[in-house]
């Protein structure tokens, strides 16, 4: 008898064959709804392919105690409580790498929308309301010569930051550790704090975790140019929201562009709906055809493999293996 695994992802054909080839597969995207069935199916489940949209914590491994594997379809890793799946040795595979252009590739787009204000002068067409003569409102800023601030120099800070160059920017970024070869690179490391006060552009690229939850609150918005945007394709509770509306309503800073919000998706009487010096995107930093499809098939070979035994390429808590060693996740054969 096959092994079994869960699933609450909605899974194309060639994902599922490839699991179906090694695996009894249940569930599905109904699961997300329906929180007492998911956890009464883990039961018997040796894998679990997710995604952000649940949480795995404690509550849930209590349900799996034959869970060895979790594989989130996503680099964001808030929605997993990993502490505790290490503990346990459960395996946790994510996908970094993969999705980093195309998350970048998004940040540019909101970039671009916010700062050209590409959004609001849709909307004038739209309205019918575009009239004869040399357009004025709403002017844009032009980018070159101006300052991009990077928060977090990690793969998608590092590729904005690249494509930053193109427009004729000086860049400048912030990370709690700065990296080893900080000297040896294009871009120039400084304090938060100067970052914010010196950037025109402010792009976040940072995990959530206890350490970076509201790491953009009030004073730190204040501290920004009145003229400066700031995006973000991160996670949305890496700024305080509600100091965000204060700050775009009363106008400490120019606009913002965001992908990701504190609740998601994001509430119907939310103010930022009615703003006009916002660009929405509905957390979809990673969706382009290519990039899910590659998100896909490293989730699927990382469960694939903690269960054969073999380390997962993109393992993100390695400590689990002095746990519960590799050659005791192995329940399939090769
Ligand atoms: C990720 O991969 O973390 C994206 O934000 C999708 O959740």
């Amino acid at each position: 008898m096959k092994p079994k695994i869960l699933t609450t992802l909605e899974l194309p054909k060639n994902a599922l064959d490839a699991l179906e080839k090694y695996f009894i597969v249940e569930g599905g995207p109904e699961l997300v709804k329906d929180r007492n069935k998911l956890l009464k199916l883990l039961e018997d489940k040796v894998g679990l392919l997710t995604a952000p949209h649940i949480k795995v914590d404690r509550e849930l491994f209590d349900h799996a105690p034959n869970l060895m594997v979790v594989s989130t379809y996503s680099v964001g890793f808030d929605h997993i409580d990993v502490n505790e799946a290490t503990r346990r040795g459960i395996y946790i595979g994510y996908t970094p790498g993969v999705l980093s252009d195309c998350v970048a590739e998004v940040t540019w787009a909101l970039i671009l929308s916010t700062y050209k204000r590409i959004s609001e002068a849709e909307r004038i067409v739209r309205a019918r309301k575009w009239v004869k003569g040399i357009y004025k409102e709403p002017l844009g800023r032009d980018l070159k010569g101006k300052t991009l601030g990077i928060i977090g120099l990690g793969r998608i800070g590092r590729r904005v930051a690249e494509i930053g160059r193109c427009f004729g920017m000086r860049i400048v970024y912030y990370d709690i550790v700065k990296p080893p070869e900080a000297e040896k690179l294009d871009f120039e490391y400084c304090d938060l704090e100067t970052l914010l006060k010196i950037s025109d552009v402010v792009s976040i690229h940072v995990p959530l975790l206890k350490e970076t939850y509201h790491l953009i609150d009030e004073s730190k918005l204040k501290l920004m140019k009145k003229d400066a945007i700031i995006v973000n394709t991160s996670r949305g509770a890496v700024i305080d929201e509600k100091a965000l509306i204060r700050a775009l309503k009363e106008g400490w800073i120019m606009g913002a562009g965001l992908d990701v919000f504190e609740q998601e998706p994001l509430p119907l009487d939310s103010e930022l709906l009615d703003m006009e010096n916002v660009v929405l995107s509905p957390h979809r930093g990673s969706a382009s055809i290519e990039t899910r499809e590659a998100m896909l098939n490293l989730a699927v070979n990382n469960l694939i493999s903690v269960l054969k035994g073999q380390k997962p390429p993109a393992l993100l808590n390695p400590d689990v293996m002095k746990v519960r060693p590799l050659d005791k996740t192995r329940v399939l054969q090769e």
